[in-house]
């Protein structure tokens, strides 16, 4: 079709922006500023919580010293920073494009600026953390357009879907981070801006898609509810980034992560939220209900 057709009216996505904007003007934060870089990124702590570790509790991991689990957790942190890049690239991406159909006079308009701006900061911060780290310029092999191509209503509640499921995945592993006194501050401190900046993007996710999906005819709500798991499992999938194990020399790691179950179920945990918002908005159904508990396996 050419030209360019009127969005719907979201009353609640545009009174919620409102809230977020004003949230955003009361708390932006510049990791700049925020966070003291002139402390090593070194290994006097663990990087992430041991827990949290997609290796934790496998043979590889038993046969680790304490010296080589804490090096392990500095690079397998940064392939998370890599991944937090990659995945902000192709979100902003879609964000732009969504921007280009909204009016300015719609506070959506307004906020998603913002959000574009809260993950340019993020992605420099986490960019930051792997140039200090010393460890290789880890990032997903997937190609950045994945979520570029089409448009139309479908499309874009798939991607908005994805941006909240991996939203809700780094908020599960930031708060453990956060709060964990055996991580390294740095760390620390770039998950707890994370988390702040993205329970808005979270908020405005989740009313958007809330909103819209009602919106959109029968065949193209089944669309999104036949494409959504496949896709939420190729971005779970990030969390285990294999030339860490490649580059530590840790022999058969990328398999014992996958297949690990401590990892699974750290992965299920993260994306509890995200399960449950689907199956309120009805994304989640009997129907589809067995291709995400096969997500699980
Ligand atoms: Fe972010
Ligand atoms: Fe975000």
């Amino acid at each position: 079709m050419i030209g360019m057709s009127t969005p719907p009216t979201m009353p609640r996505t545009a009174s919620r922006s409102r809230q977020l904007v004003a949230a955003s003007e009361r708390t932006t934060l510049d990791p700049f500023r925020e966070i003291d870089w002139s402390v090593p990124i070194d290994d006097s702590a663990f990087h992430l919580p041991p827990e949290l570790l997609s290796l934790f509790g496998t043979a590889q991991w038993d046969a680790m010293s304490e010296t080589e689990r804490i090096e392990y957790s500095r690079h397998e942190t940064a392939a998370l920073c890599g991944a937090g890049i990659w995945f902000e690239n192709v979100l902003m991406q879609v964000v732009l494009r969504h921007l280009g159909e909204i009016p300015v006079t719609d506070p959506s308009h307004r906020y998603l600026l913002v959000e574009v701006a809260d993950e340019c900061r993020h992605s420099m911060m986490f960019g930051e953390y792997i140039r200090r780290a010393g460890v290789p310029a880890y990032r997903p092999t997937l190609p950045s357009n994945l979520l570029s191509e089409g448009d139309g209503p479908s499309h874009r509640a798939v991607s908005y879907l994805l941006i909240l499921a991996v939203e809700e995945l780094l908020d599960h592993t930031n708060r453990a981070t956060m709060r964990d006194d055996r991580v390294h501050p740095i760390s620390r401190s770039i998950a707890r801006i994370h988390v702040l900046e993205e329970a808005r993007h979270v908020s405005f996710a989740k009313t958007y898609l809330a909103e819209m999906l009602p919106t959109l005819s029968d065949d193209d709500r089944r669309l999104v509810a036949d494409a959504a798991p496949a896709l939420v499992a190729v971005v779970a999938d990030l969390s285990v980034d294999p030339t860490v194990f490649e580059h530590l020399g840790i022999a058969g790691g990328y398999e014992a992560a996958r297949a690990n179950p401590h990892h699974q179920a750290a992965v299920v945990a993260g994306l509890s939220k995200l399960t449950t918002f689907l199956t309120e908005i009805g994304v989640i159904d009997d129907e589809h209900r067995s291709a995400w508990q096969a997500l699980a396996a």
